[in-house]
């Protein structure tokens, strides 16, 4: 945890402007707020407002706003975490010690320095004369200078010596070559050579812009095809995704999971930029998680022979545990999703994403290769367990679909499968209907309360006002006398979102720190800083601040009595519960 006076710090020595310049060309107004066209959405017209003052930023075309951490998580899609990270360095602060030592926190900022020159030096060779192999190589297999500079792809030329002379002549040593994985003790002790030789090198770039290592792929056939840096001090094969840097930054929301390097930079030439693959080894679930992270959904591409089939079956459930949507492509005849490009191109391409087969079918794909189909044992375990899957869908037409699919998996009828399904999905409605009539037997007085906490969290009328309550506080904290002269409580509250920031702005108060909204919209996620941005954008008049809090608080309890008489409705809800048991009634049917 980063302290919040560390924070509070951080956000004092950066102003909103800089960075929001950095992305959106901002021109001054009238006054001194500024204006240009909103990075979020696409307009020809500016709405996009930042405000010196406040340190924060507000479209009034799509709504998004927030204070500096807030904009710069939405436009790099960095964590909380490596905002503050990225603001610190601009700032020259440190963060706060995160458990390591400095001295293991120094040999990390090391390694990343030489990971780094290395790649640069990489970079030099392939533009170099020594680097006409790579360069020819890459330009054969269709990768233009664009991606390469993208990628920072670079080369290793055939030989023992020359990534190690180039990094010790600037200053590293040959333990640190050795433990950053560039470099390897020969047999004859004291001598060391290059790791990487006669390769086109791709650097692995993490989410916040650190080269944490290499993978390289050789230029003729010689083996191994691929060889990749070793785990480090600041790299873990497991834990990355090769490009998961450019890949956060996709608008498309989606990932899309390959195997190979190549594939990978392929895509993004071709506009795909969500592309990602493991680094080498099968997919983890620390890489799934990682994924979750910048998209909801995946969709895997994976070669299309018999091991690549194998690793997407074991990649799916790894994705779905983590929420996100998976779906898998069939490449056809073409061997990777890079001979899919060449073969049929962008568009194509385009499409098979498009139609990319839904997890429904891969379920029963991967159910089916946990059986032998062979044997007769084996065909009648997997028609049982295919018909409880099928159950589980809820609608019929895809019951009848998959039930032909399983039919032809063990050539039987397709009848017979259908009324097994069919059979286990009345037992599932009747189960359902069982559990549902125990969950309403409630008495009518919990039923009730369930009710009016609905009815508190739905009452808009309510929540102007709360927001009003909000908005005052922060504008002006001394009106807090008014919050104790009225007794108001935060309990009063009906939306949870309110009652938070209201708790966050009086802590502040009770501890006598600036309630300014660029001290708030740090603590809440960008939906909540949007949020809070519009409420706050409302214009009050704080000289009859008093006044105005007074009526806020009048109204949020006015509102409350209302409750009391849509109790008294309540009698409309038996009525919907009976409703709901003869459908279920009916379906049983
Ligand atoms: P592929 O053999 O499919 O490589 O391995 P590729 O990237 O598609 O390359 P081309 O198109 O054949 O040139 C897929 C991935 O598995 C890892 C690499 O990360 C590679 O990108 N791999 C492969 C290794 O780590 N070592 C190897 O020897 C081979
Ligand atoms: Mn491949």
């Amino acid at each position: 945890m980063i302290p919040q006076s560390f924070i509070d710090d951080l956000i004092s020595r950066v102003d909103i402007v800089d960075v929001v310049s950095e992305y959106v060309r901002l021109t001054k107004r009238s006054g001194k707020e500024m204006l240009g066209l909103c990075p979020f959405h696409s307009e020809k017209t500016p709405s996009f407002y930042v405000s010196p003052d406040k340190q924060v930023y507000h479209c009034f075309g799509c709504g998004k706003g927030g204070g500096v951490i807030n904009f710069l998580m939405e436009i790099e899609n960095y964590q909380y975490i490596d905002v503050l990270a990225a603001l610190a360095k601009r700032v020259g602060m440190t963060l706060p010690d995160d458990g390591a030592t400095d001295e293991l926190a120094n040999k990390r900022q090391r390694m990343l320095h030489l990971n780094r020159d290395a790649a640069r030096h990489f970079h030099e060779m392939l533009m170099s004369p020594m680097g006409v192999t790579a360069r020819d190589y890459l330009a054969m297999r269709g990768l233009g200078k664009e991606v390469i500079t993208k990628f920072g792809i670079g080369a290793a030329p055939d030989s023992w010596y020359l990534l190690m002379d180039s990094m010790i002549k600037k200053g590293y040593t040959k333990t640190e070559l050795i433990e950053a994985g560039l470099a390897k003790n020969s047999r004859k002790e004291s001598s060391i050579y290059d790791h990487f030789r006669n390769r086109v090198m791709f650097p692995i770039i993490d989410v916040r812009s650190n080269v944490i290592g290499f993978s390289g792929r050789i230029l003729d056939d010689g083996a191994p095809k691929y060889l990749n840096s070793p785990d480090t001090l600041v790299f873990n094969k497991s834990r990355n995704l090769f490009a998961l840097n450019l890949a956060r930054k996709s608008k498309s929301g989606m990932m899309i999971l390959v195997e190979g390097n190549i594939d990978v930079v392929a895509l993004h030439q071709a506009g795909f930029d969500g592309a990602v693959a493991a680094l080498g080894t099968s997919m983890t679930a620390e890489q799934a998680r990682l994924m979750s992270q910048y998209a909801n959904k995946v969709v895997i591409a994976f070669d299309s022979d018999h091991a690549g089939k194998k690793a997407a079956l074991r990649a799916i459930p790894l994705v779905e545990k983590t929420g996100m949507e998976v779906k898998v492509v069939d490449l056809g005849v073409a061997k990777d999703p890079d001979d899919f490009l060449k073969k049929h191109g962008h568009d194509a391409f385009a499409l098979l994403l498009d139609h990319s087969e839904n997890h429904i079918s891969y379920r029963f794909l991967s159910l089916k290769s946990g059986y032998d189909l062979s044997t007769d044992e084996g065909r009648v375990a997997y028609v049982n367990a295919a018909t409880t899957l099928l159950s589980e869908l809820s609608s019929k037409p895809e019951r009848e679909i998959y039930s032909v699919r399983v039919a032809q998996d063990v050539g039987i009828s397709q009848e017979a499968v259908q009324n097994e399904a069919e059979k286990k999905y009345r037992a599932r409605i009747v189960r359902q209907r069982k559990d549902y009539e125990k969950k309403v037997t409630k008495p009518r007085e919990a039923v009730s309360k369930v009710l009016s906490k609905q009815f508190k969290e739905k009452n808009a009328d309510s929540v102007l006002a709360e927001e009003g309550v909000v908005r005052m506080l922060i504008k002006d904290p001394t009106l807090v006398n008014v919050i104790d002269e009225m007794d108001f409580t935060n309990d009063e509250f009906t939306s949870l979102f309110l009652k938070h920031v209201y708790e966050m702005i009086t802590k502040r108060i009770a501890e006598s720190k600036d309630t300014g909204e660029q001290y708030i919209l740090p603590e809440l996620d960008i939906d909540g800083a949007s949020r809070l941005t519009k409420i706050l954008s409302k214009i009050e008049v704080l000289v009859f601040g008093e006044k105005t809090l007074r009526d806020y608080i009048e109204r949020i309890r006015e509102e409350k009595s209302k409750l009391a008489k849509f109790e008294l409705d309540r009698d409309l809800f038996f009525e919907i519960r009976e409703a709901k048991l003869k459908q279920f009634r009916e379906t049983e049917k």
